[in-house]
């Protein structure tokens, strides 16, 4: 569990003023959870967000594109500080290999040196890590990986992932595509459902031949590849499997359809978003007929309002090389913003 007064102070910052108005349904205009205060929060956390990050250790890299990004973009950018004490939150640096032991002896030598660490027992720190922290009993690696936020990629691997206090980044794709040229309204679509497989297909298989949909390892090219998004209703997902294309689709208005056996907590923007409003969600067992069932009921009003705001949340998903309000960086960080509450403590003694 992470630390209690954390998650406390989590829950009520991550449902702020609307939860206690009188607002049953959810604003089905909006694919947001907070739509009322998530833009005047947002431009509040542009003026004055700060990050503190510790110096960190020599050669530093990390092993994905969308870690590295993220980091380069809050050093250089107007969130970074010199000065701790007027920072929110402290990133505490390390690269993608170092060892855990390093990672413990990196932690006690700022423990000791600075005041920070202690009033919060790392709640007031994230760490960048897409490979997660495993099991160990060591008391700084316990406090970094219970308290501190983990930010991480999706999907994160199992078990390396803490809901409600960690965060993934959405999956950065390196050759993105030109946007759409026109906005998805009245497309006529040649196939319920599209699938870029790269090799696992699981259930998938079964819809091999199916005429309603399209299903190929790669696109001939990219311009092929618009087309599919653009010719399908919607864009098929195993969850575990490749999922790199889920913010593209969401842009070109192919309703993502995320095929997955149980909850799925790692999602991106999780408490930004309401995913459900966005994509559909579908069961394996049930196999292919299920999936069809579940996608062919999606449809009419329903359907064309999930594409609507897939298309208006897909700009989250966008990775710049320098970063614009509203992008995958600070949406990203707006989730920081959103933890960034904690009790911090009176220095005492460890027990
Ligand atoms: C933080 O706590 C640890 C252990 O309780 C102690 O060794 C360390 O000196 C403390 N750090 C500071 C800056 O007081
Ligand atoms: C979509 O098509 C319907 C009927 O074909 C038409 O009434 C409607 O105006 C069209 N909407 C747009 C945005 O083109």
């Amino acid at each position: 569990m992470a630390n209690p007064f954390f998650s406390l102070l989590l829950f009520l910052s991550l449902f702020p003023t609307p939860s206690l108005q009188s607002k049953p349904l959810p604003d089905l205009t909006s694919p947001y959870l907070s739509p009322s205060t998530i833009f005047p929060n947002f431009q509040k956390m542009l003026r004055t967000f700060k990050i503190f990050t510790y110096e960190p250790p020599k050669d530093f890299t990390f092993n994905t594109p969308a870690e590295s990004l993220f980091y380069s973009s809050l050093l250089n950018g107007p969130f970074a500080t010199q000065n701790p004490n007027e920072a929110h939150l402290f990133l505490v640096p390390f690269p993608s290999d170092l060892s855990t032991r390093s990672i413990s002896r990196f932690i006690r030598d700022f423990r000791t040196e600075h005041p920070y660490w202690n009033r919060t027992l790392g709640a007031d720190h994230f760490y960048i890590s897409c490979a997660g922290l495993g099991y160990e009993s060591d008391r700084n690696l316990v406090e970094l990986k219970k308290n501190s936020v983990q930010i991480s990629c999706f999907p994160t691997p199992h078990g390396k992932f803490i809901p409600h206090k960690d965060i993934t980044l959405p999956p950065l794709n390196p050759s993105p595509l030109a946007p759409p040229q026109a906005p998805p309204n009245n497309r006529s679509s040649r196939y319920l459902g599209y699938f870029k497989s790269n090799g696992q297909v699981g259930l998938l298989n079964q819809l091999n031949g199916d005429p309603e949909f399209m299903i190929e390892s790669e696109p001939s090219d990219e311009l092929t590849y618009a087309e599919r998004l653009e010719g399908s209703q919607f864009c098929l997902f195993l969850y575990g499997g490749d999922v790199s294309g889920i913010g593209e689709a969401l842009r070109f208005g192919c309703v993502p359809a995320v095929i997955t056996d149980c909850p799925i907590q790692d999602l991106p923007f999780m408490d930004v978003l309401v995913w459900s409003e966005i994509a559909v969600f579908v069961g394996r067992g049930g196999g292919a007929e299920e999936l069809k069932g579940v996608l062919r009921r999606t449809c009419g009003d329903k359907y064309e309002r999930m594409r609507a705001l897939g298309v208006t949340a897909s700009q989250h998903f966008v990775w710049n090389a320098s970063p614009q309000s509203y992008d995958a960086f600070h949406t990203v960080l707006y989730q920081l913003w959103l933890r960034r509450h904690t009790i911090r403590y009176a220095r005492r003694e460890w027990s």
